[in-house]
């Protein structure tokens, strides 16, 4: 598969562009609020078995489809309880995706042949007009290939994509950096499925009782493909601490320091604050942001795993930063990268 990847500009002629070849079956990438899509026709089968060509990705592992406004769902969804009405008033545009009953016009490639379909209303200004001037919804994984991390910029989609799709609208770095949250409305407990830009709090707030799902085993019969383990991994094995602060720090700073005695190049994905402390051990660090700023934190994670990860150190070493708001988002996409490698203190 080679097609030369267009770069557009995320202004009405880059937008009507990218239009016309998603109205013509083909695929682009664009930014979201929470990280790049790649987009295609998701009432076109054609174009939605080309997203999975594209990404390498096993078509057992369901589609989010985007809307241009609440106002489409009738298009994609057979039935819209009052929760999801609630729900979607309160948090679309936005980072939230509904699982709900599949519509007979969504093809079932999307689903993954199941009966329920995922949708959102992203609420970055790209997204929305290009969902509108294409007159369609537009399915869109993240615009990575299958089990990279997901792209916040257009240079990382061309990294991993070029070539492979038809365009991409490069509307600069994301807002918020990790994908949205994925919440089961079609169980009888709405289910959270993959934390993500809107709070489980926030959630709870709205909705009272929300379950949380466990993250599947890598061979587990999945409710949610995305559940997978090793999903959003580095080259490097990256090695996630989890446990209260100082004893957390403690032990990046002395497993940091035997690695390195060793003759190993060690990565460290840390907050200012850790990155401050440990800065003289000589290992190479990314800093996130400060660790009480977590939207700074989930803005910055993916571009620093990758950067920190293109340098190829030996290990990565990174630290949990908790449950409450993004911080669970952050702390589920670190645990994915750690693949298993998770040490509690
Ligand atoms: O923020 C986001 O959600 C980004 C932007 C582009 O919108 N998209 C994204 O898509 O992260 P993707 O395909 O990388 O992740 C979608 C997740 C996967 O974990 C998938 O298994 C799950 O949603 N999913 C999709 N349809 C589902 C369904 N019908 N039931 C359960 N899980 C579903
Ligand atoms: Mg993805």
């Amino acid at each position: 598969m080679s097609t030369p990847t267009r770069l557009l500009t995320p202004d009405a002629v880059g937008i009507a562009i990218a239009a016309g070849i998603l109205r013509g079956g083909g695929l682009v990438a664009f930014p979201t609020e929470t990280v790049y899509g790649l987009g295609g026709d998701a009432l076109n089968p054609a174009a939605v078995a080309r997203i999975f060509a594209a990404k390498g990705r096993p078509a057992a592992d369901p589609l989010i489809v985007h809307l241009a406004a609440q106002a489409d769902l009738g298009q994609v969804v057979a039935d819209v309880s009052p929760a999801a009405s609630a729900l979607a008033a309160a948090f679309w545009p936005g980072p939230l995706t509904l699982i709900l009953p599949r519509g007979p016009a969504v093809p079932l490639a999307v689903t993954a042949g199941g009966d329920s379909v995922a949708v959102r209303v992203p609420a970055h200004p790209v997204a929305r007009a290009l969902i509108a001037a294409a007159g369609t919804p537009v399915a869109a994984p993240s615009a990575n290939r299958f089990g990279h991390t997901s792209p916040t910029d257009a240079a990382h989609v061309l990294a991993d994509l070029a070539g492979r799709i038809d365009a991409v609208i490069d509307g600069g770095a994301t807002m918020i950096g990790v994908e949205s949250t994925v919440l089961d409305l079609t169980t009888p407990v709405p289910t959270l499925l993959r934390p993500g830009g809107v709070s489980l709090e926030a959630l709870r707030a709205f909705l009272g009782a929300v379950e949380v799902a466990g993250r599947a085993a890598p061979d587990a019969t999945l409710r949610s493909p995305g559940l997978l383990e090793r999903h959003y991994a580095p080259e490097s094995a990256l090695w996630l601490v989890v446990g209260p602060e100082a004893g957390a720090r403690a032990w990046l700073r002395e497993r940091a320091t035997r690695e390195l005695a060793a003759g190993r190049r060690v990565g460290l994905l840390v907050p200012d604050e850790d990155a401050a402390q440990l800065a003289a051990l000589g290992a190479d660090v990314e800093a996130l942001g400060p660790a009480g700023d977590l939207e700074a934190v989930a803005r910055r994670l993916y571009a620093a795993l990758r950067a920190l990860d293109a340098r190829q150190p030996d290990l990565i070493l990174a630290r949990d930063l908790g449950e409450a708001g993004l911080a669970r988002a952050i702390g589920d996409r670190l645990a994915r990268a750690a693949a298993g490698r998770v040490v509690r203190i």
